[in-house]
């Protein structure tokens, strides 16, 4: 089953409560959030107030993409913010086994990102305890860009890299989804794909939601 979670990057930022409840309606999986510092990508967008803001208008799960420096200064509160899956990079920590540990121990799903320019050995050594992999498909920091080919062959080999290991761990695309290449991205072996354009900037978005979540 292919899980997918609509980046809200892409939807109204006047109008959260209904973008978020338009995206449960849409029949989504989760609900991605992408925070932004303006530091570790170039760009800012929204943090905890936010995510405790659109917690009461969806009971969907929340998949918050930390793009900031440091994220252990904020994971616990964004896990008290109704966050249930966080992910992070760890190029960005200063202490990443701890700060996976750290929103595990307050009972939520704890994942890695690797953005396109940092290979397989920045997650290696956690693969024994995160919940997910987010392989980037673009540069972080905007939405609606072209997803870098070379994205797929590392899913790949990440893909192979949890099988080996024997644990589930799930394996997530951000970044460049398409309804037509979204295929071959499953293909890789990633069973969750978030989609920001391809979806709110569809004449039908459910429909959108629809087609990749039955790929
Ligand atoms: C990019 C964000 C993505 C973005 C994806 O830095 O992490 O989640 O919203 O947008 P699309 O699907 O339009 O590439
Ligand atoms: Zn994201």
């Amino acid at each position: 089953m292919i899980k997918v979670a609509p980046s809200i990057l892409s939807g109204d930022f006047a109008a959260m409560g209904k973008t978020v409840a338009d995206v449960e309606s849409w029949g989504a999986d989760w609900i991605h959030f992408d925070v932004m510092d303006g530091i570790y990508v170039p760009n800012i967008t929204f943090g905890m107030p936010m995510c405790r803001a659109i917690r009461k208008h969806t009971t969907l799960p929340l998949d918050v993409h930390l793009m900031i420096t440091k994220p252990e200064r904020y994971v616990e509160e964004f896990c008290r913010a109704g966050a249930d899956i966080v992910t992070f990079h760890p190029d960005a920590s200063e202490d990443v086994r701890g700060t996976l540990l750290k929103i595990q121990a307050l009972g939520k799903k704890a994942g890695l990102v690797l953005s396109p320019d940092k290979g397989t050995e920045w997650i290696a050594p956690y693969l024994d305890i995160v919940d997910m992999i987010l392989i980037m498909g673009v540069y972080p920091g905007f939405g609606g860009q072209k997803l870098i080919e070379a994205s797929l062959e590392k899913a790949r080999e990440v893909y192979r890299m949890i099988h080996a290991q024997g644990r589930h761990v799930d394996l997530e695309l951000d970044g460049g989804v398409t309804l037509e290449n979204a295929r071959e991205i499953v293909d890789c072996g990633v069973n969750v794909l978030v989609a920001g354009s391809s979806v709110f900037n569809h004449s039908n978005p459910s429909e959108a939601v629809q087609i990749l979540r039955n790929l």
